[in-house]
């Protein structure tokens, strides 16, 4: 049994109202509604400076676990833009839509499965054309009498080159999966990989969706991290399954988030997506039982469980299909049997936005302190924005500014470090605690005479006294110790 049963309503999310988390990253600059100045676009959102920080700083935790710490997996980084035939080959042509109902009075377009009344239907009601009228469906706005549902494709389409005809339709990707598929052969061959063995990759992929929201959890342009683990048919790619599922899981908590707020759920049976049904249907006639193909790592968002990550047993759906439909066999080739075969694919499909604000949101801490409230986000070190602020306790004095300056710009060797005097001592590490920034480093007058600065830990909030030239090296211990404790 693969998936946990936690009862929704016993965990409560770690803010009861999203605005908290929205009205934050515009205040102190993580994340900008985008193109702002002409009224905003629907579904796309821009990092500002500290937003590109964490964002970056997600990446870079993946790709430390996912191809750094292991032998058997190497990166790629595909084209967004890819031949048109890779999306009629892979299904997403045909499958890759969401069921559309519109409002006949105000127009109004909805996703059919995100109506109120709709929670309990399953897969195959939402592709019954008499729901709308069997459930009396109304327009959540209006009123008004909404249309019998249709498929409608996700997919982004534009042109490429010159001429706007229907030969150089192409598309956005809305995963990057396909293009380690069709770059099997040529990573295999240059990386000389034997089976199990994985391709990594981090990029931007597009959806045209029908309901985007939750600020940044359902975006039209956003940015995945996905890897494809190649290993032989049937039953290795369970046991792959098996040992990728609880994997991912622990990466969220080994950064930070609270285990009580992530759970698994399996997909239903008719709600695989078209690329994992071909596995399951494979599992039930050789085995005689369902075995999971398809689970999805949830978290608790303040606004209920959702999909953060999925697993995803692919079996040799794509790689099959393309080697049909290219001419080029994308088979591996095994020297010790002299065996030739094509892998199936477990998949692990996460996104780095949602990552970053799943991260944002449960760190966020609201407590009193000597009747104040002290407002802190408790990132993981390698996470947080700035790993240490440098901070004078009297911008008055030259030689204080000048020694924070010189402390500051020996640590920016290393890491994100800032400086700030805006502000008295206590508003500076309230500013700090507020955007995560796990310690911060204190010059005062004492220094001046004995060589020595306070080290002030964002949670604890305890100050250690330690020697000027010892800062940077203390730091990147404690970086260290948090990287792998
Ligand atoms: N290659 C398989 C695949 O794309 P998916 O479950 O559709 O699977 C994987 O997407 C992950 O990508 C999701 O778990 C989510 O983190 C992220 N993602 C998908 N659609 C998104 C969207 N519209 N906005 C933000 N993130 C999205």
């Amino acid at each position: 049994m693969t998936t946990s049963a936690v009862d929704p309503d016993e965990v409560a999310p770690a803010v009861g109202d999203l605005d908290t988390i929205v009205s934050l990253s515009k205040r102190r600059g993580f994340i900008f509604p985008s193109s702002e100045i002409y009224g905003g676009i629907n579904a796309v959102w821009d990092y500002g400076p500290l937003g590109v920080e964490l964002k970056n700083n997600v990446k870079r935790a993946w790709w430390r676990a996912m191809v750094q710490e292991r032998d058997d997996i190497v990166g790629l980084d595909a084209g967004i833009l890819m031949h048109p035939e890779v999306w009629v080959t892979s299904g997403h042509v045909g499958s890759f839509s969401d069921p559309l109902v519109e409002c006949a009075t105000d127009h109004k377009r909805f996703r059919l499965d995100e109506l109120p009344g709709t929670e309990d239907l399953s897969a195959t009601d939402l592709l019954d054309p008499a729901i709308v009228e069997r459930l009396n469906l109304r327009c959540p706005d209006d009123g008004g009498p909404l249309s019998a549902p249709r498929q409608f494709n996700l997919m982004f389409k534009t042109f490429m080159g010159p001429v706007e005809e229907d030969a150089a339709v192409i598309y956005l990707r809305p995963e990057t999966a396909q293009g380690s598929y069709v770059n099997f052969k040529n990573v295999q061959t240059a990386s000389r990989k034997k089976l199990p063995f994985g391709i990594a990759q981090i990029g931007k992929s597009f959806r045209n969706e029908i309901s985007p929201g939750n600020f940044v959890f359902r975006m039209r342009e956003f940015e995945q991290m996905e890897m494809q683990y190649f290993v032989r048919p049937g039953a290795e790619a369970a046991s792959a399954f098996e040992q990728w599922l609880p994997a991912r899981r622990a990466w969220y908590e080994r950064y930070g988030v609270t285990p009580e707020r992530l759970r698994l759920r399996e997909h239903a049976p008719d709600a695989l997506a078209h690329y994992t049904r071909q596995a399951a249907a494979w599992y039930l006639e050789h085995t005689g039982h369902p075995v999971p193909v398809a689970v999805d790592v949830e978290y608790r968002f303040p606004f209920g469980w959702k999909e953060l990550e999925g697993v995803h047993n692919r079996s040799d759906y794509d790689l099959s299909r393309h080697s049909e439909a290219s001419g080029e066999r994308l088979e591996y080739f095994d020297q010790a049997s002299g065996e030739h075969l094509i892998p199936w694919v477990v998949e692990t499909a996460a996104g780095a936005d949602r990552a970053a604000f799943t991260f944002l949101i449960d760190a966020y801490r609201e407590e009193e302190v000597r009747g104040e409230t002290r407002v802190s986000l408790a990132l993981h070190p390698d996470l947080a924005p700035y790993k240490v602020a440098v901070l004078p306790l009297l911008k008055k004095r030259p030689e204080i500014v000048e020694l924070c300056h010189r402390i500051k710009d020996d640590l920016k060797r290393h890491m994100m470090a800032v400086y700030d005097d805006t502000a008295a001592i206590g508003k500076l590490y309230r500013r700090q605690d507020e955007i995560g920034t796990p310690w911060c480093v204190t010059v005062d007058v004492d220094t001046l005479e004995d060589g020595a600065v306070t080290v002030r830990d964002r949670d604890s909030m305890t100050q250690q006294r330690i020697p000027v030239e010892g800062v940077t090296r203390l730091i990147l211990d404690r970086l260290e110790a948090a990287r792998n404790g």
